[in-house]
This record gives C-alpha cells, sequence and structure tokens, in this order.
C-alpha cells in the first residue's frame, strides 16, 4: 500500500510517498522561508499564492524521486487542519482532484495528529506512551493511545512554545525562522546571563499546562529587570538564557508525567523538537525511553501525513469530497482531536 502525502498548512510545500506506513520513499520539501524573510513572519497570502505555483512540481518530484507514477499511488493522504486557510485549500482542493480524477481515496489528516506520527516513520513504537508536541501553533503534553487517540495531560493556556521563539527573534531580529535562528545563537550564549520568570502553574488541573505570554512579555518588555549584569547584555545571551528558560517549562512538565502516570516512554514531534538543547535534554534525562523524529520530520513534512493516513486507510476509514479546510480544531481540553 503506498500512500502519497501532501502538506501545505503553513509555509512549506511538501510531498511524500511512504509504503505501509513506514518506508519513506520519498520526502520533497520546499521552503518558502526565503520569501517570508523580509517580513519575519509567515505572510499568509504569500504563502497560499507559492503553494499554488508549486504543488504541481513539488508532487511530481516526489513521484519521481519514489520512481512511481501517480497510477502506482493507493492512496492520498492530505492536511485538512489546522493551519493557514489559504494554504491547507491549495493541498486539499489539489488532493482532491486527484483522488477523484484517479478513482482512489483520499484521507484528510489532522496535523498535530501528523506530527506525532512522525517518530513511528523511523521506529517501532507501541502503544501508550507520553507524547509531546511542540511546533508553532502547539504545544500539548498527552497520553498517546493510538495513531488517533490522545488524551490530553496538558496544553498552553496563551502562546505556543514555538510561536514565543518566533516573536523573541522578531523583536530582536535574531534572524528567521526565529527558533532555528534563536538555537544556533544559543550555542554561543550563556544561559545564566538572564534569570527569566517561569509560569507557576504547578496545581490541580493545570499542573501540565502550559504558558508562555508571560516569559515572552520578560525577554521583550522588561529586559533589565531579568539581567545578571556579571554577563554582557548580548544576543547571544538573551537567546540562551530565553531558550533554556522556555524548554526547561516542557521539561519540568514531562518529568512531572512521568512520575504521576508511570508511562516512561516519551515520544515527542513538532518543528520546536528540533531544537539542540530539548533534544539534548529529553535524551540526559529519559535515555532509551525517549523517542524523537530525526530533524527534517520534526518540522513540517508530506511524509508524516502519509505514514499516518496508511492507517486511516487500512482501516476503511476516508474522507469525502465534501471535505473543508479548518484554520483551528474546536476547543479540546481532554481528548484530541
Ligand atoms: O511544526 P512546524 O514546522 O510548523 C507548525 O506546525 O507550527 O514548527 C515550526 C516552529 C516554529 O515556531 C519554529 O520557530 C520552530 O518550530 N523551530 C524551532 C527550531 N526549528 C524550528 N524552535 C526551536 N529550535 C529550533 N531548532
Ligand atoms: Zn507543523
Amino acid at each position: 500500500m503506498k500512500v502519497l502525502g501532501i502538506e501545505t498548512s503553513c509555509d512549506e510545500c511538501a510531498a511524500a510517498v511512504v509504503e505501509k506506513g513506514r518506508d519513506v520513499l520519498s520526502n520533497v520539501i520546499l521552503t518558502q522561508i526565503d520569501f517570508h524573510r523580509p517580513y519575519y513572519g509567515v505572510v499568509p497570502e504569500i504563502a497560499s499564492r507559492k503553494h499554488i505555483e508549486w504543488i504541481y512540481q513539488v508532487v511530481s518530484t516526489a513521484l519521481d524521486e519514489a520512481g512511481m507514477e501517480i497510477e502506482d499511488m493507493d492512496a492520498i493522504a492530505v492536511t485538512y487542519r489546522p493551519g493557514l486557510i489559504g494554504s491547507l485549500l491549495v493541498g486539499l482542493s489539489f488532493a482532491k482532484a486527484m483522488a477523484f480524477s484517479l478513482d482512489i481515496p483520499f484521507i484528510g489528516i489532522d496535523h498535530i495528529l501528523a506530527h506525532m506520527y512522525a517518530a513511528h516513520l523511523e521506529a517501532d513504537i507501541e502503544y501508550p506512551y507520553l507524547g509531546l508536541i511542540v511546533s508553532g501553533g502547539h504545544t500539548i503534553l498527552a497520553v498517546v493511545k493510538d495513531y488517533d487517540k490522545i488524551e490530553v495531560l496538558g496544553t498552553t493556556i496563551d502562546d505556543a512554545c514555538g510561536e514565543a521563539f518566533d516573536k523573541v527573534a522578531k523583536y530582536y531580529q535574531l534572524g528567521f525562522p526565529g527558533g532555528a535562528a534563536i538555537d544556533r545563537l544559543a550555542r554561543r550564549g550563556n544561559s545564566g546571563a538572564f534569570r527569566f520568570p517561569k509560569p507557576s502553574l504547578h496545581k490541580g488541573d493545570h499542573r501540565y499546562d502550559f504558558s508562555y505570554s508571560g516569559l515572552k512579555t520578560a525577554v521583550i518588555n522588561q529586559l533589565d529587570q531579568f539581567w545578571n549584569r556579571k554577563y554582557p547584555k548580548t544576543r547571544e545571551n538573551i537567546a540562551a538564557s530565553f531558550e533554556k528558560t522556555a524548554i526547561d517549562i516542557i521539561l519540568e512538565r514531562v518529568s512531572r508525567a512521568v512520575k504521576d502516570t508511570g508511562i516512561e516512554r516519551v515520544v515527542a514531534g513538532g518543528g520546536v523538537v528540533a531544537n539542540s538543547y530539548l533534544r539534548g535534554s529529553l535524551k540526559s534525562m529519559f535515555g532509551d525511553q525517549v523517542i524523537l523524529p530525526s530533524m527534517k520530520f520534526c518540522t513540517d513534512n508530506g511524509a508524516m501525513v502519509a505514514g499516518i493516513g496508511y492507517h486511516y486507510i487500512v482501516n476503511n476509514r476516508r474522507s469525502t469530497l465534501e471535505l473543508n479546510a479548518e484554520a483551528r480544531v474546536p476547543d479540546f481540553r481532554k481528548t484530541y482531536p
């Protein structure tokens, strides 16, 4: 069973061919970074227009690199939510048209579940496990029970972690995309130069929740207040101190969840999981019990979409041509989706 996966939820135009949910035959990602860099953020109008220009070529290249023709595909999987609506619609409409013309099934995929699946492309992972999804739009800690079923322990009550990285990088003009720029600068900085505050969500229903707007405000508007004057106020030191605080918030909650639930296996996904301090810390805290996707499967890609799509298709679950794109997922607290 070969599935073509298409991902256009934000600024990566991506397609992949994956066999049996695991074997990645191709994984093509065309990034729009250069077009958004002048604005220090993704401009939705530019993103959807670039997807329209590129989608045909990206899908053709994915098929070529897999050594396949479109007729060799058994199904098409495509991200339909959450994301930028114009961008989502390009991939979704393209997938629907192809599936209709080839008379093969297509399935709309939730982007968050796809990020959670990414690690399964490279390892046999048994359910349940503690799942951590950290991206530009989401910060979720959950007990993952199956490819389509996660029980949410905590989520952000304001900004997402990646969003905080991007906003801090934009304010100090550290580079674009923000997360990767801060990661690079932080490697040359001292994380003790600033002692930024962490959210005080220790108890009750909120003990697994995240909050990043206070940290963002501290870094942007109250820098001097948290400055240890033994160290110079450099971009590198701001980046390192911010990164450590932002990631330690995550590490504390994962540790708490491992202790409380007794579940020792930790699997992570999403763009921020490319962060070297987060990867190193998870590895040193949880050793072999932590499973991280390689870098190319952390940020947006088509392989994770095709991979999870396989499981829907073999379970006879498919979408109809009426499926519409959705910018967000309706309010979730206990289960996802
Ligand atoms: O998963 P993703 O590609 O798109 C969304 O679904 O949001 O994640 C993008 C996010 C951005 O906020 C970006 O700044 C962040 O992932 N990111 C990083 C790193 N690489 C990407 N954050 C921290 N360190 C990185 N190395
Ligand atoms: Zn993503």
